[in-house]
């Protein structure tokens, strides 16, 4: 019997909270573990694009047809829309700037919240792959409510920042609401990301999130550390970048546990 794929997104309506970082580290460190990966780059930014794609081709492919965005558009299967992301078995659908006008595109549609969910349907059943990671967009719209509706898994980046839990009490009530949409879905947890450990900002923000009832927060924070911006301005993830840094480290023990939940669904 074929696997399940398990298709887990990353979404935060706030912005800059390491939603791209997250899912591109975590996309590339299950591909290190041997498992086959899908990634779709769902937001109008094309930030995981960036993070495997030098600038040129990334404009090539949004200028041209073979992106999430017309996908979408035209509701066909994504299996055309693959690219290679450049490691063994990880591969990646890449973003347009376009799909900043989904949202009106895709709201005389029948069925709108779905859609996605219907264009993955072959891929998701074919069994090629063990998961499909999505990077959302910092909104809460139809668009980001497709991405849930196509889920398994919400995992919710957050800065530990003053800032950083603005705004989760509606990221809460949107996923509540897209459980309506999809029984399926749970959430997996709150990965804390740019932590510095010297400021009290952490620790306010890890005491807030672990009074939240019946939310899992991840053990593993990603601490700051300026390899990951270098990493990206050099269209690697982290872990290929450098693999002895810090948050290399940590991005591949954030893998083990997503993976550990992940699996308590599915067996490998
Ligand atoms: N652990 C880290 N250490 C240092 N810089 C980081 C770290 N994580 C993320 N960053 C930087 O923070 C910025 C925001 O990260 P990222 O793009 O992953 O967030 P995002 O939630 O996807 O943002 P958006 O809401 O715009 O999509 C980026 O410039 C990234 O390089
Ligand atoms: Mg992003």
């Amino acid at each position: 019997m074929k696997n399940k794929t398990t298709v887990i997104c990353f979404a935060n309506n706030k912005g800059g909270s390491g939603k791209s970082t997250t899912c591109s580290n975590v996309g590339y460190g299950l591909s290190l573990k041997g498992r086959r990966v899908l990634m779709l780059d769902a937001d109008m930014q094309a930030n995981l694009s960036l993070a495997f794609l030098p600038e040129e081709r990334v404009l090539e492919i949004a200028e041209g047809e073979k992106n999430l965005y017309y996908a979408v558009k035209k509701e066909e299967d994504l299996s055309d829309y693959r690219v290679s992301a450049g490691y063994e078995g990880l591969d990646l659908i890449p973003a347009s700037p376009l799909m900043s006008s989904l949202e009106y595109d895709l709201y005389p549609k029948e069925d709108r919240e779905f859609v996605l969910r219907k264009c993955l349907e072959r891929v998701r059943m074919s069994g090629e792959y063990d998961y499909i990671l999505m990077d959302a967009p910092p909104t809460l719209g139809g668009w980001a409510m497709n991405l849930l509706a196509a889920s398994d898994y919400l995992v919710i980046p957050v800065e530990a920042s003053p800032w950083g839990l603005f705004g989760l009490a509606n990221m809460f009530d949107f996923y509540r609401k897209a459980c309506e949409k999809n029984p399926q879905l749970s959430l997996m947890g709150i990965v804390v990301t740019k932590v510095d450990i010297r400021k009290n900002y952490f620790r306010q923000t890890m005491e807030t999130l672990q009074e939240l009832r019946d939310v899992h927060v991840f053990d593993t924070c990603i601490r700051m550390d300026s390899n990951i911006e270098w990493s990206q301005d050099n269209s690697k993830p982290v872990m290929a970048y450098k693999k002895s840094s810090r948050s290399a480290g940590e991005y591949m023990s954030l893998t083990e546990e997503v993976e550990k939940i992940a699996s308590g669904k599915k067996q490998h």
